[in-house]
Parts: structure tokens; C-alpha cells; sequence
């Protein structure tokens, strides 16, 4: 039998409604933002993770789907959005034309990670970019979309952590007081740590093995005048609206990040972070455009799913509509069409079956309802519709069946 390939999922109602449910949630909130949808293709060239996720990252050396076209293209399937966000915003001259954008996308990305609970090979995000502006403002306004968005959703129980990893002036400083420190501790290192000491020193922060007891050892970063302006100024206009730790060993896993970054965690959630992001004022210029500031995120919907927890069922009405012979079955299904037609929820037209089983289905399809057509009914034009719950049931004339159908779901 056909097997689904390990790390990805089929997921099925009532599941599936938790993602539109977060998804309508997201674009009511990315709205009243002004943020607006790009829709990005799944596949671009592999150079463009490489160079912009970061040759150096996880995700760029372990864990992207990479591979060669019938025309020789080196191409790699998604693993994040913000180097396609950043592409088609070059590629379309938005540079020359309206250098300030707001686009919001929600997609599926693909990471040949360990498959856990809450990582997966093909997960969605939905991210947020906002091109274009350097204020301290679209940070914190970022900030807040992600949180009204993840609070009217529901979920709770997360923190939310900030740091800032500074500029070119400044992070060079603290990236050789990092290796100097860290160099006295290479044995010590995890194998992996050994080789971003020198490629990447901040990624040993942020190891799973060896991070955690460095916390309050190492060097902290001392930001420039104007980063630390720009952090001092972040934090003043999230107080009071948010409440959030600024952790000096937040420092993210990709590699575009300047000033600003933040970690929405959730406790519970066993891969904890369900959303994250940051700055990237010098991205765009590394790919080739003119020097541009821009900040944004994104969140794992299944781990903001994860964080809210067992929601309970929600039962949704329906009638169905039962023949119960075969002259009945051309009305029945007209009938059908017209309470479709009139927004209400309708199953029904297994018309091969008997009674018994079409009244089977509509038990397990959990009608409220059942609308039945036979001789009598046909020839009175009228449909006996029945409750299933108490049984009771009544007689309908056809012309009155959407009001009554209503009615009652
Ligand atoms: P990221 O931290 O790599 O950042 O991913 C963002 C979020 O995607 C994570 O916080 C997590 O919730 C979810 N996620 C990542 N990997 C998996 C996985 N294997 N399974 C399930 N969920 C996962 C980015 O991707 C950046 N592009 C965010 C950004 C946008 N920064 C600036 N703009």
C-alpha cells in the first residue's frame, strides 16, 4: 500500500479547521495593519538560501530540500520565506517604486529536520515582512501584530523574549570577545559547536548542548550608541502592551539578523518556539539592492496550534436529505442543490443504498436532520423532515423548505 513519506502529515478535520480558523485570525489582524498577501512560489534557486538564510546555518547545511532540474538548475524547496519575500521584492522594483511594503504570506516550508512533536519536514508558517522602515516603531508594531494575532487565536502560556544582536560597528567587537572566550572552552564544545566557533560564534549560544551553561558566563554584547538607542526605544513603546524578558543569549539560528530579535516560547510546547524573528537591515543590500531596513517574523501554525491546546468539538448542523426510492432520487438531489445553494450545511445522495443505510450516513456524517423523500412525500410535494435527536418529525411542503430547514439548524 502507498506509505506517506516520514516527517510529513495528512491532516484531517477537525484538525484542518485549527489552520483556517489561525489563518482567517491572521489576516483579520495583517489588515487592520495594512499588511497585504504576496503569494510566493515553493521553489527558487538554491543560492538564495545560501546566500541570505546563511551558509553556515542548520538549515542551509543539513536540512534543506536541495536538487537538480531537468535543466541543470540548482533548486531548493523553501525552508523559510523571508529570502523569496525579499526576492520578488527586488525582482519587481519595489525598490524604485514604493520602497515601503507590508506583505504578509502563509505557506508551507519544508526542513528535512528529526521529525518530533511540534517539527515537522513540511510545516506552515505565516510571516510577516515590513520593508523599509528603520524606526524602533515598525519593531515594536511587528511585535504587537504577532501578539494580537497569536492572543485572539487563543493561545497562552508563551513568553515572549527580546534581544538585540546590534550592527556591523558593533557585533564584530563582541563576535571575536565571543570566540576568544569560547576558544579557552573548545574541548568542551559539542562537535558541532567546534566548527561554528570560528564560521559562527553566536550559534553556540543557541545550541541545545552546550548554551545553557554559558548563560551569564559569557561576554554580553555592548551595543553602539545607536543600537542601544534603538533597543532602549523598542522596549519604551512595548511596555505596558506586552509583556516580554530581554534575554542576552536570544540570538536566532539564521543569519541576516541585526539589532532586533524576538522568540514568542511556549512552555509546553516541546520544540518551544512558536514564533520568532527579527531585523534584517542589512539583507537586502546583501542581495543586491540598495541598502534598505526591514523587520519581520514568522510562526509555526502547527506549534501555535500545539500552544492552545484540545479545543472542544464543535458540532455543526447539517440535514441530510434521504430517497427513499429510486423515483424520489432526481428530487431529492435537486432538493440537495437548492439547500446548498441557500448556505445550508447538506449531506445526503447516497441514493444506492436502502433507508437503513442512507440513515447510517447521516448518523455518521452527525446530521441534525434528516430530510426524507419517498412516493408519498413526492406526490404531496412535500419532504418529511425528522429530527435525529428526538425523533420527532414533521411534514414540509417543497416551497417552504429553506425557511424551515432554517429554522431549526
Ligand atoms: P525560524 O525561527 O527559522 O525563522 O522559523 C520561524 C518559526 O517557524 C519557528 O519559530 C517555528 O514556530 C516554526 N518552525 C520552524 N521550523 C519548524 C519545523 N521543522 N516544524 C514546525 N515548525 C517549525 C524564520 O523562518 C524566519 N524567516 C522568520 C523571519 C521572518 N525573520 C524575519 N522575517
Amino acid at each position: 500500500m502507498a506509505k506517506l513519506v516520514r516527517g510529513f502529515r495528512d491532516i484531517f478535520e477537525p484538525q484542518s479547521n485549527q489552520f483556517t480558523q489561525l489563518e482567517n485570525c491572521a489576516r483579520g489582524v495583517f489588515s487592520t495593519y495594512g499588511f497585504g498577501e504576496l503569494r510566493l512560489p515553493t521553489v527558487e534557486l538554491k543560492e538564495l538560501f545560501v546566500k541570505s538564510t546563511g551558509e553556515t546555518t542548520d538549515i542551509v547545511q543539513k536540512e534543506m530540500y536541495a536538487f537538480e532540474d531537468a535543466g541543470h538548475r540548482q533548486l531548493a524547496i523553501r525552508p523559510e520565506g523571508t529570502p523569496g519575500v525579499v526576492r520578488a521584492y527586488l525582482e519587481n522594483n519595489f525598490v524604485q517604486n514604493a520602497p515601503v511594503q507590508k506583505f504578509y504570506y502563509i505557506g508551507n516550508m519544508f526542513r528535512a529536520e528529526r521529525p518530533q512533536a511540534g517539527r515537522y519536514r513540511e510545516f506552515e508558517q505565516i510571516g510577516a515582512e515590513y520593508i523599509g522602515n528603520s524606526a524602533p516603531a515598525a519593531d515594536a508594531e511587528v511585535i504587537l501584530m504577532l501578539k494580537d494575532i497569536v492572543a485572539q487565536f487563543g493561545a497562552k502560556n508563551y513568553v515572549v523574549k527580546i534581544n538585540s544582536l546590534g550592527c556591523d560597528k558593533c557585533r564584530p567587537l563582541y563576535r571575536q570577545a565571543l570566540i576568544d572566550f569560547l576558544s579557552k572552552e573548545k574541548d568542551t564544545l559539542c562537535e558541532n559547536c567546534q566548527t561554528r566557533l570560528e564560521k559562527n560564534p553566536l550559534r553556540v549560544l543557541d545550541c541545545k548542548i552546550d548554551g545553557a551553561r554559558f548563560a551569564g558566563r559569557v561576554p554580553t554584547l555592548q551595543l553602539c550608541p545607536e543600537c542601544q538607542g534603538h533597543f532602549d526605544t523598542v522596549q519604551a513603546l512595548l511596555k505596558g502592551k506586552i509583556d516580554f524578558i530581554v534575554d542576552p543569549m536570544l540570538v536566532r539560528g539564521l543569519d541576516y539578523y541585526s539589532r532586533t530579535v524576538f522568540e514568542f516560547q511556549a512552555g509546553d510546547v516541546s520544540q518551544n518556539a512558536i514564533a520568532a524573528g527579527g531585523r534584517y537591515d542589512s539583507l537586502i543590500k546583501n542581495m543586491g539592492g540598495p541598502a534598505t531596513p526591514a523587520i519581520g517574523w514568522a510562526m509555526g501554525a502547527e506549534r501555535v496550534i500545539l500552544a492552545r491546546g484540545e479545543q472542544p468539538a464543535q458540532p455543526r448542523k447539517s440535514v441530510c436529505v434521504v430517497s427513499l426510492e429510486k423515483p424520489c432520487n432526481e428530487t431529492a438531489f435537486n432538493i440537495m442543490q437548492e439547500l446548498r445553494a441557500a448556505g445550508i450545511r447538506t449531506e445526503g445522495g447516497l441514493f444506492d443504498k436502502n433507508v437503513k443505510g442512507q440513515m447510517k450516513q447521516a448518523d455518521r456524517c452527525h446530521a441534525s436532520y434528516a430530510l426524507i423523500l419517498g412516493g408519498d412525500e413526492l406526490a404531496k410535494q412535500a419532504a418529511t423532515l425528522k429530527d435525529l435527536t428526538t425523533g420527532e418529525q414533521k411534514h414540509i411542503p417543497f416551497a417552504e423548505l429553506i425557511t424551515e430547514v432554517k429554522k431549526v439548524l
